[in-house]
């Protein structure tokens, strides 16, 4: 199969539409990473969806609606807060799992009771939605396991052949994938951290909790269980300054004829300034931005990423360190 990519324009929509309703599956941007779309209700796009990616059947997909879509013929909104959640942070990169009314077809939860909804802030992607007004159920557009796709190119990179179509919308920029909330109780609990934070919904709602998924519990988000966001490079992840323990591995590496590439924060630029940098900039938006995208280019040029974590985990940080945990722990 020929997999085109094509700037987002009224024909390059009207081709994509076309194509989703026919049951293809197509490569999208939103504003967190490119997903792999196909329409919720078509019980063979979302099978073809899991087969193009590898993914395992009981990781249930996200439905992405336009803006004025209507999210209560879709799902049951029980929660008083609810409402709240979705005027100040929808769209957005938030993601919010209710009881399902079924028009996702079951393929696509899972089996399970409940749909993720989200609507993205991506113009190109809010075109595409409005276009097709029905929900695009879509996980992240990469090879189950490896690092998620922030351009059109990433996408390709993984999926060349297997779709026939990628929109392509430019880099996005947030970088990582949207927080998944449970929203089914009377405190919301984060299943995914993301760029919408707990501090952010506790100003809404007055408490979030965190799930916390431990080794035999039975896993409320099921994507949170599986190896993730891997590069195709070895990884080695170092703790907040240890610039000693970077600067010693970083000349192991090198004795052993291996290329070595740091990723870390922008203020370490000076400290480690005559090696291979991988820069991730200075505030936490700026290194959400910047983390698979520099992952999938440290692939490319290194034989080793040593990373080095954040000295925060709050705020966006959890969802920053949560990723590169999983990606070179
Ligand atoms: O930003 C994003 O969310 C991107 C873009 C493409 O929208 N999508 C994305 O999808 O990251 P995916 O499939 O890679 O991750 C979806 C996450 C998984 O951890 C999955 O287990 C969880 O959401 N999830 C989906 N439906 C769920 C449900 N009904 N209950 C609990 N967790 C759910
Ligand atoms: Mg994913």
């Amino acid at each position: 199969m020929d997999t085109k990519i094509l700037k987002i324009d009224n024909e390059s929509i009207d081709f994509a539409v076309s194509l989703l309703n026919d049951g293809k599956v197509i490569g999208m941007p939103t504003e967190t990473v490119y997903g792999l779309a196909g329409v919720g209700a078509n019980p063979d796009a979302v099978n073809e969806i899991f087969k193009v990616k590898g993914r395992p059947t009981d990781n249930p997909l996200i439905a992405h609606v336009h803006k004025d879509f209507d999210l209560e013929s879709l799902c049951y909104i029980e929660q008083d807060y609810v409402k709240k959640l979705i005027s100040e942070f929808m769209p957005g990169p938030l993601t919010i799992v209710m009881k399902s009314k079924g028009v996702v077809c079951k393929e696509a939860i899972c089996g399970g009771e409940t749909l993720a909804v989200r609507m993205p802030l991506h113009d190109g992607c809010q075109r595409l939605l409005k276009a097709i007004d029905k929900p695009l159920v879509a996980p992240s557009a990469n090879l189950s396991k490896h690092t998620s796709p922030v351009t059109a190119e990433h996408v390709y990179n993984d999926l060349n052949g297997r779709i026939p179509l990628i929109l392509d919308g430019g880099k996005c920029s947030g970088g990582i994938e949207s927080t998944v909330l449970d929203v089914t109780s009377s405190v919301p609990r984060i299943l995914r951290a993301g760029l919408v934070t707990k501090e952010m919904i506790e100003r809404v709602c007055g408490a979030c909790e965190i799930a916390k998924h431990k080794e035999g519990d039975r896993v409320k988000s099921p994507g949170v269980k599986y190896t993730h966001y891997k590069p195709k490079c070895d990884t080695l992840l170092f703790e907040s300054g240890d610039v000693e323990g970077v600067n010693k591995a970083y000349e192991e590496q090198e004795k052993k004829g291996r290329k070595p590439f740091i990723m870390c924060e922008s203020k370490y630029e000076e400290v480690f300034k005559d090696k291979n940098l991988l820069l991730l900039g200075f505030s936490g938006e700026e290194v959400a931005s910047n983390l698979y995208y520099k992952l999938l280019e440290g692939e490319k040029k290194a034989d080793v990423i040593l990373a080095i974590a954040t000295e925060s985990e709050e705020g966006v940080y959890l969802g920053i360190m949560n990723r590169l945990r999983k990606s070179c722990g």
